[in-house]
């Protein structure tokens, strides 16, 4: 169908005084004696087009919310730089028709409700302004990337070896109920890829493997998690950035990481003006004078046992006590960058009884090369390391975990066959457009979350 993208009409005036068609769901509709107003969207942009309809004595019946039409008219130029289409009644073809039980009739809805409608919610200012920052945040990682000599690599979803370790593997199968097998070993054996199988939390083993050929690697890709956790912040699948680099060491994870974030939110700043000042006028605040900050001063870096010192004295009354040893928790996680820093802190050298076996394993025999990224309002969203890349000690760990080295034999073998320092994170894509949009929660930050308990 020949049309015109209502974002081009809109932000140009060179279509001032032609004839145009224009595509798009009714946002609104008025109607007065000879004109009718329709707000016409057809999501290119969070601002509608006004389309105003020259009625003159013709029996124009006015659409309704949520039906699609196509219309042909004249652009006029409107108040305060803005354009508007005007249009005899015979222009405006309905193309797809909305009855009256329209959920999004009226305006102001909460974000619960509109989570019931997943397959509409798009059609409103916020979603609308939320997908396209995912759009132009995940548009800007690739550049990032791409211009630092990273190759993008796709890595693979389902897998046989648990990255993270933590037991939050969703297991593959094609094998359903029965009663036939007599052991674990019979049963996995029986299966589609002959031993268990899970969808891969994390990319990153398989990242090493490509960064110790490629050099430096990224992966985008959706990662799993059957954490049984129903918080604001997990989803069960969300979309991870993995950049793995050959010959970093810990503290150049972080430049990375800093370098990284400060440009994408620097383009989301150029590039999205209207959907950033939504966001500031409507969930957050002050939200365009945080990003500008944010892309213009250094992150503040803390070690994990300082850190605690400074939990231990801050007098709050935490849910879960503090001790060096523990894990930090959300509210710990925010009280630091919150209160202490307030401003995105990079937190180092964990307990490597908290953390993953693959991290390097620091000389006080204590604490391991980790690195997570806290940001006020949300907590981690970065977690990362230089890796472990000594053999023996790598062994050890695993060990002193009791995993099985099966699996791991090829990422092993990395370790064997010129070696390398290396290291890299995980940054979780809906974490950054929570802290982008100051979104509460991370259900509102993807097109169709899929939680515990919740799929559709
Ligand atoms: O800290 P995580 O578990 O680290 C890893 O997976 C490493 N293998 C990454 C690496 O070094 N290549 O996860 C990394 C990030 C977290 O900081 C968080 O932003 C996000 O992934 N994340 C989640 N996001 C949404 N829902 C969940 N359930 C998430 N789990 C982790
Ligand atoms: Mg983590």
């Amino acid at each position: 169908m020949k049309h015109i993208d209502i974002k081009n009409v809109i932000t140009s005036q060179e279509y001032v005084g032609k004839t145009v068609t224009v595509c798009g769901w009714v946002r609104t509709s008025r109607n007065s004696k000879s004109v009718a107003f329709i707000e016409l969207n057809d999501g290119t942009s969070l601002k509608n087009i006004q389309v105003v309809v020259e009625k003159g004595d013709s029996d124009f019946k006015e659409p309704r919310v949520g039906m699609a039409v196509k219309v042909e008219g004249t652009v006029v130029a409107g108040r305060n730089n803005t354009v508007e289409i005007n249009i005899t009644p015979d222009a405006l073809t309905v193309l797809g028709d909305a009855p009256t039980d329209y959920p999004l009739q009226k305006k102001g809805h909460t974000l619960e409700f509109l989570r019931t409608i997943p397959h509409l919610r798009g059609r409103t200012n916020t979603f609308n302004a939320v997908w396209r920052v995912r759009s132009v945040l995940a548009a800007a990682i690739h550049r990032y990337f791409q211009e630092h000599n990273y190759v993008y690599v796709n890595t693979p979803l389902i897998t046989g070896s648990d990255c993270e370790g933590a037991g939050e593997m969703f297991q593959v199968t094609t094998n359903g109920f029965t009663t036939e097998y007599k052991t674990e070993e019979e049963y996995y054996a029986n299966d589609f890829f002959g031993k268990r199988a899970g969808l891969s939390v994390s990319g990153q083993l398989e990242g090493e493997m490509a960064a110790t050929a490629m050099g430096k690697i990224y992966t985008f890709g959706p990662s799993f998690r059957a954490e049984n956790s129903n918080t604001p912040k997990h989803l069960a699948e969300f979309w991870h950035i993995e950049p793995e680099v050959a010959f970093m060491e810990l503290d150049d994870v972080i430049e990375l990481a800093e370098d990284m974030l400060k440009y994408v939110i620097g383009d989301l700043l150029k590039k999205c003006p209207d959907e950033v000042a939504f966001f500031d006028a409507h969930f957050e605040k002050g939200l365009k004078a945080r990003l500008e900050e944010l892309i213009s001063h250094e992150f503040g870096r803390v070690t994990y046992t300082e850190a605690i010192e400074l939990l231990k004295k801050s007098g709050e009354n935490f849910v879960y006590p503090v001790e060096w040893g523990c894990d930090l928790q959300t509210e710990h996680e925010r009280y630091l960058s919150e209160k202490v820093f307030k401003k995105a802190v990079f937190v180092t050298d964990y307990p490597k009884e908290i953390k993953s076996f693959y991290m390097k394993q620091n000389p006080d025999g204590k604490t391991v090369a980790a690195v997570d990224l806290l940001v006020p309002g949300v907590g981690e969203i970065i977690g990362g390391s230089e890796r472990e890349a000594d053999y023996d000690k790598l062994i050890a760990a695993m060990q002193e975990r009791g995993m099985s080295m099966e699996p791991y034999a090829d990422y092993l073998d990395l370790r064997k066959y010129g070696t390398v320092p290396h290291g890299g994170f995980g940054l979780g894509f809906e974490r950054l457009i929570m802290y982008t949009t100051g979104m509460a929660n991370i259900r509102d930050v993807i097109l169709f979350p899929r939680t515990v308990g919740s799929i559709r």
